[in-house]
């Protein structure tokens, strides 16, 4: 095949993205592949052909043969410039990844919009949802999802260990097929995260349930079905992945102390548009009535709260006024108050956000992450990272997972002045970072750090953008298109 061909199979496929997904789902690949190949070998046409016929929807490229591009894992950033223009606010990834699994809840295709598709946790969900047997599209900000020949109910620990995320299959898998097999998502860098209400809940709801050999087996051959659920604890994933098997149970599901962040709002009105009965969405109880079958449905996700909240502190940090496009302040009101007793100036704009600050030194304030409505646990890495150069102490208090402090140490050789115990941390105020080489393990802890970059003096390398590219999308290009000095390597 040479490389018209390869164009013209890119061209049949709908896009670069469309026939990676096809062949391999790594668009990077086929980039590589277009720019560096003038010739494929037989064996490879025939499994384009076979893949673009619709016969196989997974193969492997040959590494020899298409190389994939160097991965670029590091970002440098010179310190000091003011944060002047626009700022795209993305889709929530928060919400994009449990909407798609909500496409397995039905045989008809889920059309979704303002998907942010530049970011690995979508590309894993994606695996793992083409790994079950579902054929998804995605072309910019565009999804389409169509799970009508779903044959395999395993979530396989190769995708599930990438991203916790993934665990939302569970609920929808057992719904619609009496049986799903999903790896424990264990451990990460943030705490232990245990899966046990998931599991609980959908044992009320009828499932029998199994641990075996790292994975929850669950059966339900009957169906579920409705069930009374008292959460003893808020948790977000427990919340969706009950509320999207309660959608196909018999009879009524209600759940008390359920979480009310914005992101399962907005699953729950997808689950609605498929033909789901809902009430409640947003308070602490909610209730489902199970229907038989849900269809297809067009859903555009909402704008994701905590890039939006992520812009507002750089631009607390680094002066100068952002407009942040299409964001949501009715999802940030416990971070505004707070960014406006630091000293911040933001004003609403239609669906946009103006923010600035008010050209004192911002004050220092104490915080304490809680459950939605409360401060987001998300957004506590970048807040701290803010007070390191607020005028004054300040105390920040983790209360949803227990090792949420990685960015401390690191914020500390930037110049920080952080005392962390337990779950708090002072921070006082100093006048000024100094750019350096830092690394972070998580995705809040990394963005924190670039953050803290931005304003420092100097070079700051942050390694293991990795953790970045999970969950903001173009976040280089975004910085740089409001007078950032930043690039990767
Ligand atoms: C979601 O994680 C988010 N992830 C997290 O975003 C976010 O930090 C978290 O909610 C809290 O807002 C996604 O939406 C993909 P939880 P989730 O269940 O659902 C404990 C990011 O940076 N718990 O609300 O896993 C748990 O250990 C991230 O984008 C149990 O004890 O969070 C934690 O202490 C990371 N048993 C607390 O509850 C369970 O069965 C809240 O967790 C489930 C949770």
């Amino acid at each position: 095949m040479s490389i018209k061909a390869l164009e013209k199979a890119v061209e049949i496929a709908g896009g670069q993205s469309a026939l990676g997904r096809l062949i391999d789902r790594d668009q990077k690949a086929i980039w590589a592949w277009i720019n560096t190949t003038q010739k494929v070998p037989a064996e490879d046409v025939l499994k384009i052909e076979d893949a673009l016929e619709g016969k196989v929807s997974r193969f492997e490229l040959r590494p020899d043969v298409y190389p994939k591009p160097k991965p670029l894992d590091k970002i440098r950033i010179i310190g000091g410039q003011e944060l002047n223009g626009e700022l795209p606010i993305s889709g929530a990834k928060n919400a994009a990844l449990k909407i798609m699994c909500a496409a397995l809840l039905t045989d008809q295709s889920l059309h979704l919009e303002n998907m942010p598709n530049a970011l690995r946790d979508i590309d894993s969900q994606t695996e793992l949802l083409t790994h079950l047997g579902c054929v998804i599209s995605s072309e910019r900000d565009l999804m389409a999802i169509n799970a009508k020949n779903v044959k395999d109910f395993t979530a396989p620990y190769e995708i599930v260990r990438k991203m916790r995320g993934s665990i939302l299959v569970l609920g929808p898998l057992l719904a619609r097929f009496g049986e799903a097999k999903v790896s424990l998502p264990g451990g990460c860098a943030i705490g232990t995260r245990p899966v046990d209400l998931h599991i609980k809940g959908l044992e009320d709801m009828g499932a029998e349930i199994t641990l075996e050999g790292g994975y929850i087996n669950a059966k339900a051959p009957k169906g579920l079905t409705g069930a009374k659920i008292v959460f003893p604890k808020v948790s977000v994933g427990a919340t969706e992945n009950l509320m999207m098997a309660a959608t196909l149970a018999k009879g009524e599901t209600i759940l008390s102390n359920a979480a009310r962040e914005p992101e399962i709002a907005d699953l729950g009105e997808c689950l609605i548009k498929m033909g789901a009965k809902i009430d409640g969405l947003g308070t602490d109880t909610i209730r489902i009535e199970g229907v038989k079958s849900l269809s297809g449905a067009h859903h555009s996700v909402l704008p994701d709260r905590i890039e939006t909240g992520t812009w507002l502190i750089a631009a607390g940090m680094t002066g100068g006024t952002i407009k942040l496009k299409n964001a949501r302040i009715e999802h940030l009101s416990s971070v505004m108050g707070l960014l406006a007793q630091s000293g911040m100036e933001i004003e609403q704009d239609g669906e946009d956000i103006i923010v600035h600050r008010n050209g004192l030194r911002l004050k220092g304030i104490d915080i304490m992450t809680d459950p939605y409505p409360g401060f987001p646990t998300d957004l506590q890495a970048q807040f701290m990272a803010m007070l390191t150069l607020a005028e004054g102490a300040a105390m920040v208090t983790e209360t949803i997972f227990e090792n949420r402090f990685m960015h401390v140490p690191e914020l500390n050789r930037m110049g920080a002045d952080i005392t962390a115990q337990g779950n708090s941390a002072i921070i006082r105020g100093v006048k000024k970072l100094k750019g350096a080489e830092v690394m972070a393990t998580d995705l809040r802890a990394s963005v924190a750090l670039v953050l803290a970059g931005l304003v420092a003096e100097g070079e700051t390398v942050v390694n293991r953008i990795y953790h970045l590219e999970r969950g903001y999308e173009n976040i280089v290009e975004k910085l740089q298109g409001v007078g950032a000095q930043i690039e990767k390597f």
